[in-house]
C-alpha cells in the first residue's frame, strides 16, 4: 500500500510513519518542518518538504495516487491558535479540505485524521464518549472539529472512506518539550537541565495521558480494517500533574523539584475519555501503562540530552 503520512516528521505522525514501514508500507512524509525535524522521518519513509496548505500540495497527492492518507499535519498551540486564529485555520481547516478534496479527486481509498479531544471543550461528563457535547472553547478545537465536519461531509456526501481519531494528552519519545502542551516531555526536558519546572495550580488536575506507541497502532488499525466515523483514543485513566511528577521522580532516581505557580485560566480540572467504542469496533485497547510509559519516555530524553551535551 501506498501511504502518505502528512505532518511525519512531527511527534505521533512520526510514530505513524514508523508503524507503517515496520509492515512493509510504501510510505511518503509530507511536512514543512515548522515543528517537526527531519530526523523524525523513520528510516524507510521518503520525505518531502511541503505545505500542505499550497497549491504544490494538491498537485503532489493527485500526481502520487497514494492509497491511503493519514492526515497528522496541523497547527496545534492552542494559545497560539488564540493569537493567530487565521493561521490556525488556514492550516487546521484549509489544509484538511485540500488534502481531502484531492484525497476524493485522486481516488485515494481511505483517510485517517487526527483529531483532538479539545473539540469538546469542557469535560461534563466523564469519561467523555463519544457521544458528549461538542463544545470547543479554543480556536484549535474549533478548527479540528471543522476538520471533522469537513470529513463527514465527504463521508456522507462522496461516499469517502474515513477514519476521525480524537486523542486526548498523547506523550512519549519525541514530543517536542518546547510546546506548550505536553506537560510530561517539558518537565522531563527541565529536570535533565536540573531546573524546576511550574506547577500551575495545585497541581491535582487530572488528565487523561496516551502513549504515542498505542496512537500507532490505532492509526495502523484503522486502516487495515477500513473504520468510518469518530472515536476517542485515550487511556481512560486519570493522571494529575502531581503524579506525572512521581513517576518522573521515580524514572530519574532523583528527587526533581518543582514551583508552583498561578493555575492557567481556562485550565479544566479533570479531562478522561472513553475508548469503549473503539474497542469495540476493532479490538485495540492502550497496553501501555503510564509508569511503563513515562521510564522509557525517560530513557529516550535522557540519551538525546546526553548526546547533546
Ligand atoms: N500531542 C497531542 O497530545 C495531541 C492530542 C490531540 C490531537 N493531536 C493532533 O495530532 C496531530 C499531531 O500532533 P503532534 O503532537 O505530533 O504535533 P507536532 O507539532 O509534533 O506535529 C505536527 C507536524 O505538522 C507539521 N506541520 C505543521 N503545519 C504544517 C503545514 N502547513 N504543512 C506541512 N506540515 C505542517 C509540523 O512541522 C509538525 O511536524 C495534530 O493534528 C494534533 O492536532 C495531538
Amino acid at each position: 500500500m501506498k501511504i502518505l503520512v502528512t505532518g511525519g516528521a512531527g511527534f505521533i505522525g512520526s510514530h505513524v510513519a514508523e508503524a507503517f514501514v515496520a509492515q512493509g508500507e510504501d510510505v511518503v512524509v509530507v511536512d514543512n518542518l515548522s515543528m517537526g525535524r527531519r530526523e523524525n522521518v523513520p528510516p524507510g519513509a521518503r520525505f518531502v518538504e511541503m505545505d500542505i496548505t499550497t497549491d504544490a500540495f494538491t498537485q503532489f497527492i493527485l500526481d502520487e495516487r497514494f492509497d491511503h492518507i493519514n492526515h497528522h499535519a496541523a497547527h496545534m498551540e492552542l494559545r497560539v491558535s488564540v493569537e493567530r486564529p487565521v493561521h490556525d485555520a488556514e492550516v487546521n481547516i484549509l489544509g484538511s479540505i485540500r488534502m481531502l478534496d484531492a484525497a476524493r479527486r485522486s481516488g485515494v481509498q481511505h483517510v485517517t485524521i487526527a483529531s483532538s479531544t479539545a473539540v469538546l471543550g469542557e469535560f461534563v461528563d466523564i469519561p467523555a464518549t463519544e457521544e458528549h457535547p461538542v463544545r470547543p472553547i479554543a480556536p484549535y478545537g474549533v478548527s479540528k472539529r471543522a476538520m471533522e465536519l469537513y470529513a463527514d461531509y465527504e463521508r456522507l456526501s462522496h461516499g469517502m472512506s474515513i477514519t476521525t481519531l480524537r486523542y486526548t494528552n498523547v506523550y512519549g519519545p519525541r514530543q517536542n518539550p518546547h510546546g506548550e502542551s505536553g506537560v510530561i516531555a517539558i518537565f522531563l526536558e527541565k529536570f535533565l537541565a536540573g531546573q524546576a519546572p511550574t506547577i500551575h495550580g495545585d497541581g491535582l488536575q487530572e488528565r487523561d495521558y496516551i502513549h504515542v506507541s498505542d496512537v500507532a497502532l490505532a492509526n495502523t488499525m484503522a486502516v487495515q480494517q477500513r473504520v468510518q466515523g469518530t472515536y476517542h483514543i485515550c487511556a481512560n485513566s486519570a493522571a494529575s500533574v502531581l503524579d506525572v511528577v512521581t513517576h518522573l521522580r521515580s524514572a530519574l532516581a532523583t528527587p526533581c523539584s518543582v514551583h508552583h505557580g498561578p493555575a492557567k485560566a481556562g485550565d479544566p480540572a479533570r479531562t478522561r475519555g472513553s475508548h469503549a467504542a473503539y474497542t469495540a469496533r476493532t479490538g485495540w485497547s492502550p497496553v501501555v501503562e503510564l509508569s511503563d510509559g513515562i521510564r522509557s519516555t525517560v530513557e529516550w530524553f535522557r540519551e538525546r540530552h546526553e548526546t547533546s551535551t
